[in-house]
Parts: C-alpha cells; sequence; structure tokens
C-alpha cells in the first residue's frame, strides 16, 4: 500500500508539473484528490491492510495529502500570475502611453544645416574645449597682452589664469598644432563672453570657426566658398558683400554681409580674412609656403536672421511655445 501511494504521488507530480493551463489543473485535481479520486480510492483501502501495518499506512496517506495539495496549490498559483501577465500584455484596450516627442533645438539644428553645407565643400568638424589657456584665445592668434584687441574680446576668467573662450578661434590653433596642411575644418561650438543680456547679446553664445590652409589658397577661394555656403543656406538669390574690417588673427580682414531682400538689408553675418602670418609661424607652419583663410560666424544671429526671430533670449529660456515651431 506504501508503495502505491508513492507511485501515486510521483504520477500525480509529473502530470501536474506538464499542466500548462488551468483547465488541465482542474481536470488532473479531480482526478487525483476528488472525491472519488485516485487518492481518496487508494487511502480507503486501509482498511484492507494488514493490522500491524495500518499505522504506517495511515501516517503515509497523511504525508502523501498533504504533498498534493501543496503541489496543486502551487501550480494554482504560477499559472495565475503567468495568466495575469500575458492577459495584460495583450490588452488593447488599454490607453498607451504617450511620449511627447521632442524636437531638436532650433540653435542645433542651424549648427547641423551649417555644418552639413561645409561638410559637402569638404570641410571636416572639430570641435576643441571651452576652458581655454590665454595662449589659444589670444597669443597664439596674434592677439598679445595688453593689446588692445582684446577689449574687443572681452572674457571670462578663472582664478588660475584659465579662461571661458571669447571665441571658437583657438580651435584653428589646437587643430594647426597636431596636422599639417592641406586643412579643411570648420569647429561648432559655445564661446563666453561677459556682456549683459538684452535682446541680441548673451554671456553665451556659438560660433561657427572655418579654416583652410593649402599651398594656394587665396581670398577669391574664400569669397568662393562663402558664396557657397550663402546660396545653399539662405537660398539661390542670396548676395554676400565684403567690407574691409581688422581682426589680429587674419590679413586681410573683412565682416561680410547678406542682403535680405525682404528687409532690403544688407546685415552682418560672419568675420573672415586671410590667416596672419603670424597666426601660422605659432604653429610652426611656413608662411612663405602656405597660406589660409579662417571665418567666424555667429550662429544665434545667424538663426534669428533666416527665422525672424527678434530676442536671443527665447533660444535659452526653453518655452516650448517658441521651440516647437522649429
Ligand atoms: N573670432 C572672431 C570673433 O569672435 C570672428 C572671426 C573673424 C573669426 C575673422 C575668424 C576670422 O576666423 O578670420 O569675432
Amino acid at each position: 500500500m506504501i508503495e502505491a501511494l508513492r507511485n501515486l504521488e510521483k504520477e500525480a507530480r509529473d502530470e501536474v508539473t506538464l499542466a500548462t493551463d488551468a483547465k488541465v489543473l482542474q481536470d488532473l485535481k479531480v482526478k487525483y484528490l476528488g472525491r472519488k479520486g485516485l487518492f481518496s480510492s487508494l487511502s480507503s483501502r486501509i482498511s484492507e491492510a494488514p493490522p500491524d501495518q495500518r499505522r504506517d499506512a495511515g501516517q503515509e496517506i497523511n504525508r502523501v495529502k498533504l504533498v498534493l495539495e501543496e503541489l496543486f496549490q502551487n501550480k494554482e498559483r504560477s499559472l495565475r500570475s503567468v495568466s495575469s501577465v500575458s492577459v495584460k500584455k495583450l490588452d488593447t484596450t488599454m490607453p498607451g502611453t504617450f511620449f511627447q516627442p521632442g524636437t531638436i533645438h532650433p540653435l542645433t539644428q542651424v549648427v547641423m544645416d551649417i555644418s552639413r553645407i561645409f561638410q559637402k565643400l569638404g570641410f571636416r568638424v572639430v570641435e576643441g574645449p571651452e576652458v581655454e589657456t590665454e595662449h589659444y584665445n589670444f597669443e597664439a592668434l596674434n592677439i598679445p597682452l595688453n593689446h588692445p584687441a582684446r577689449d574687443g574680446f572681452d572674457t571670462f576668467y578663472f582664478e588660475n589664469g584659465k579662461l571661458l573662450r571669447s571665441q571658437t578661434s583657438p580651435v584653428q590653433i589646437r587643430v594647426m598644432e597636431k596636422e599639417r596642411p592641406p586643412l579643411k575644418i570648420i569647429a561648432p561650438g559655445k564661446v563666453f563672453r561677459p556682456d549683459a543680456t538684452d535682446a541680441t547679446h548673451s554671456f553665451m553664445f556659438h560660433q561657427i570657426e572655418g579654416l583652410m590652409v593649402d599651398t594656394d589658397t587665396t581670398f577669391a577661394e574664400l569669397k568662393g566658398v562663402l558664396h557657397a555656403f550663402a546660396k545653399e543656406f539662405f537660398g539661390r538669390k542670396a548676395k554676400l558683400r565684403f567690407r574691409p574690417h581688422y581682426f589680429p588673427f587674419t590679413e586681410p580682414s573683412a565682416e561680410v554681409d547678406v542682403y535680405f531682400e525682404k528687409r532690403d538689408a544688407w546685415l552682418e553675418i560672419l568675420g573672415a580674412g586671410m590667416v596672419h602670418p603670424n597666426v601660422l609661424r605659432a604653429v610652426k607652419i611656413d608662411p612663405e609656403k602656405y597660406t589660409g583663410f579662417a571665418f567666424g560666424m555667429g550662429v544665434e544671429r545667424i538663426a534669428m536672421l533666416k527665422y525672424g526671430v527678434e530676442d536671443i533670449r527665447h533660444f535659452f529660456e526653453n518655452d516650448l511655445r517658441f521651440l516647437r515651431q522649429f
């Protein structure tokens, strides 16, 4: 009898393990634990056992009964949790989780658009550090200490003598220091100046620097590249005007305006010029052998002109009513 009980236990275990849904499990429960089930009919035969074996048989009956009850209970619980998970997964009546899709910030878009145009012209995009030294921000760019030209690039200093770059031009130096011509790079990034904030000034803004150095780079090429850029960015009819200007790191230098038909006005978008021989010397490039042009444009200013944004602060206030328009 004891053996019969143990066989029953084993069969029940095997069958319950294989059961995959509640209905099958319920049938098995009736088969084994039902009023007329296998366990009850087996245990009722205890009376047939010889009297000296009844005590052991009785104990085994109790043990197997507990084991079977626990077996079914556990299996019922595990089937329930599996089915509730799959029901949740498939509940197509649940309202979906709504994610508000973001948009790319207009300044990032303008940087990406401009970068793409110059990349098509063969320029490589590079980046430089925002925390700079006086050497890269000034000296190597032919802006000596105590030279009045420094006033034009008012700068935030740290106590250790480092500074927040006030222009992206130091990236020119960092690239020319490491690489030899021919070079064609643009360098977008943040710059910082301690200006009072108003509709056209921000203590942080963005510039894109450009640099080309080769054995016979000319001012004509500078004009060609900038015209190609302007036509692609502002439209086929875009016109440029080069006005003589002074920058310490270029000679000759110019400020460049774009003509806006709608406003019938020339508006400045960048500074440019032929890389000053002193700048080339500072990075050990021979100015007798190589020439180059450079330019630097203000991203906010260009974005404001292109999209008719009247206040630079809109770019930095995170007002979604503004940002969603781009
Ligand atoms: N770094 C200048 C500025 O911040 C802009 C500039 C002018 C960059 C002429 C140049 C350049 O590379 O050639 O105002």
